[in-house]
């Protein structure tokens, strides 16, 4: 059989190469486009950005997997003993956060890294008795283990450390309210507005601002993309997307990387460090066994972050590291050393033994397309000769910033999620810290505990808001009135959108208005409820949903075929008409 050839061959050709083993990477991906958060939703991926993840996935099969056996790939980059065409998920650490884009994103790559494996493998599994051969469906589709957390999962925290992050929240609603913010947004106020005639024809004036950039940027580029007319009329120009595109880029990098206050805006960058430590790690104490290749999904915040804290927003690429990576865009850790590689496949190449031996780069790819390559880069302050780290370099860099723990994680941001209550309810108790509160802690049940979290943040929240009274903003609380989620309902909430994360884990329905000292309000559409905003949000309701409603091009009627209605503005808003405002400020 194939084997003994193979071992016959070894015999002879016993000749022996120098050349790179990659043993594992771990790779972050940001999500393909989406419905903006401006529509009515349901919010997915559109087919542009699966097609845009769909494409990473080929890059990366072609980088990992086939790439070896093509010698007109420069690109390829082969990751030692893992599967070419059979998907195999015990080699595979999959993980994207709960957002249905998200998600999508992930299936939407899974499809090209391994695709359908359409000639039947005569084995055990596919074998019929009567010598027929049985296929998976789809000619061969092949099965990924995705994981989709939620907020209620601890290691939600590793591909959007900044969710449920309160004091990045209360930083960010902070920053809102400082004088720099309100005269960026002044000094932008115009440019916004010229723009309601073209590509915010339908976005009320009042939400036309700085405060609303990530989120008009989105919208803006969609309907570049997507709106003939727009197109054909001329009205908005590619400059004018550009500099939507920039505001954007400053806004959110004001949001999510470390200022003089401190770093715990960055905390998405540092959960992600501690989790690509973790996988060489366990790579390393496994001797190249575990952890191969590790695909991860979310948002753009966890780059930003990292660009930052990694200083390849300092580096000698500083100037294309310190805006928004474009959708698609995706960077890599990849674990190698050199060793002699027989030319035999029967041969295996054993692990260094070593950690000396061990290397470890960096590399991004901006967007999608087949002009961008995966490139590398250096990191920690190297410069472009030093791109390629050693092991001890790698960990001492990632370990400057990275998070060591889920307890810090909990603590730093003192959040309310349920899993933190319980570690943090063991940590007090092991460290005997607060011992006389301890006590009575330890008897708290795991449910009641996460309802106090839920509790807490609540608190937190109320008191941002009381320091946003103080300062000239107002934040209205209002209840909605359909679905009564429960409390704990709060927790399964996920914001990896993007945009504005303010305080929105009041309860799982709610509405935020805010109004900002510059006579400005916050857009922010999430999965459930909305951040709404109004000049007067006593008497005035939602402007934007009446947008929506008034577009009138479109039936109310839902025929529930949701996934091939056109998300245009004038659709069905699937959370019902707003409430009134309930001001409890
Ligand atoms: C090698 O890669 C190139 C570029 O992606 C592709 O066009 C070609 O078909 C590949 N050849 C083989 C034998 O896979
Ligand atoms: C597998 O699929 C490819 C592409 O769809 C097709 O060209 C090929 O003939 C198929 N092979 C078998 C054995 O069905
Ligand atoms: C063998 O069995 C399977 C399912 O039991 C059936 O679908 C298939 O048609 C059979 N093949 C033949 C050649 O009878
Ligand atoms: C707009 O139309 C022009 C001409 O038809 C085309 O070249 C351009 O690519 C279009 N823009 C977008 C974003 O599709
Ligand atoms: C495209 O944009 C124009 C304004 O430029 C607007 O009137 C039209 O309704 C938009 N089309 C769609 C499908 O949204
Ligand atoms: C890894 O290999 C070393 C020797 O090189 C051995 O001592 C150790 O037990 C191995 N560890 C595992 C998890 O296989
Ligand atoms: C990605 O593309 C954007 C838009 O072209 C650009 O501003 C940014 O600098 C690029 N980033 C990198 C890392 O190439």
């Amino acid at each position: 059989m194939i084997p003994h050839l193979t071992a016959l061959f070894a015999l002879s050709a016993t000749a022996l190469a120098e050349e790179q083993v990659v043993w594992s990477a771990v790779t972050y991906t940001y999500h393909g486009e989406k419905t903006p958060d401006l529509f009515a939703g349901p919010y997915d991926l559109t087919p542009v950005g699966a097609t845009q993840l769909y494409e990473v996935g080929q890059l990366y099969r072609e980088r990992y997997i086939t790439g070896a056996a093509n010698s007109s790939l420069t690109n390829a980059s082969p990751i030692y003993g893992l599967n070419t065409y059979a998907i195999d998920n015990s080699q595979l650490q999959i993980m994207a956060t709960d957002d249905p884009w998200i998600s999508a994103s992930a299936m939407a790559f899974m499809q090209a890294l391994y695709p359908p494996q359409n000639a039947t493998v005569p084995n055990l599994e596919s074998m019929l008795a009567n010598s027929s051969l049985a296929e998976y469906p789809l000619n061969g589709y092949q099965y990924p283990n995705i994981e989709t957390l939620s907020l209620l999962d601890f290691n939600h925290v590793w591909i959007a450390g900044d969710d449920d992050c309160n004091n990045y929240d209360v930083v960010n609603v902070e920053y809102l309210a400082s004088a720099a913010f309100v005269q960026e947004m002044q000094s932008t106020n115009e440019f916004y507005e010229s723009l309601g005639d073209s590509v915010f024809w339908a976005i009320p004036e009042d939400d036309l601002n700085y405060a609303n950039a990530w989120t008009l940027w989105e919208f803006a580029a969609f309907e570049y993309q997507h709106n003939e007319t727009l197109n054909q009329s001329g009205t908005f120009t590619a400059a004018e997307l550009d500099t939507l595109y920039n505001l954007a880029s400053q806004q959110q990098w004001n949001f999510n990387t470390p200022d003089s206050s401190g770093i715990i805006q960055a905390m998405a960058g540092r959960t992600y460090a501690s989790y690509v430590l973790q996988q060489f790690e366990h790579q390393v104490a496994s001797n190249g066994s575990a952890e191969k290749l590790t695909l991860l999904f979310g948002s753009f915040e966890p780059m930003l972050a990292f660009f930052a804290l990694s200083d390849l927003s300092t580096g000698p690429s500083a100037s294309r590291f310190n805006s928004l990576p474009l959708h698609g865009s995706t960077m890599t850790f990849e674990l190698y050393s050199y060793a002699e590689i027989p030319l035999s496949v029967s041969e295996t190449v054993p692990f260094p033994s070593d950690t000396s031996e061990l290397w470890v780069r960096f590399f991004f790819r901006n967007g999608t397309g087949d002009s961008n390559d995966l490139i590398e880069y250096p990191i920690f302050g190297r410069d472009n000769s030093q791109d390629d780290m050693s092991w001890s370099d790698f960990v001492v860099g990632m370990s400057e910033f990275s998070l060591d723990d889920l307890v810090d994680w909990c603590s730093e941001c003192n959040s309310g999620s349920l899993f933190c209550e319980a570690i943090m309810l063991n940590y007090n108790s092991e460290t005997g810290s607060g011992s006389s509160t301890t006590t009575t802690k330890k008897s708290v049940s795991t449910p009641v505990a996460g309802v106090i979290g839920a509790a807490a943040t609540i608190a937190t929240t109320l008191i941002v808001a009381a320091i946003l009274a103080l300062v000239g903003f107002r934040i209205d609380y209002r209840p909605r009135q359909k679905g009564g989620v429960s409390d704990l309902g709060v927790l399964k909430r996920s914001a990896s959108g993007g945009g504005f994360k303010g305080a929105e884990k009041l309860a799982s329905d709610t509405d935020l208005t805010m109004k900002g000292g510059a006579g400005a309000s916050v857009v922010r559409h999430e999965r459930v409820g909305s951040w709404e905003l109004n000049d007067n949000p006593d008497t005035k309701q939602s402007a934007l949903d009446k947008a929506f409603e008034s577009g009138g091009e479109m039936s109310k009627t839902d025929y529930g075929r949701r996934s091939e209605d056109v998300h245009g503005l004038g659709g069905v808003d699937p959370y019902g008409e707003p409430v009134k405002a309930l001001d409890q400020v």
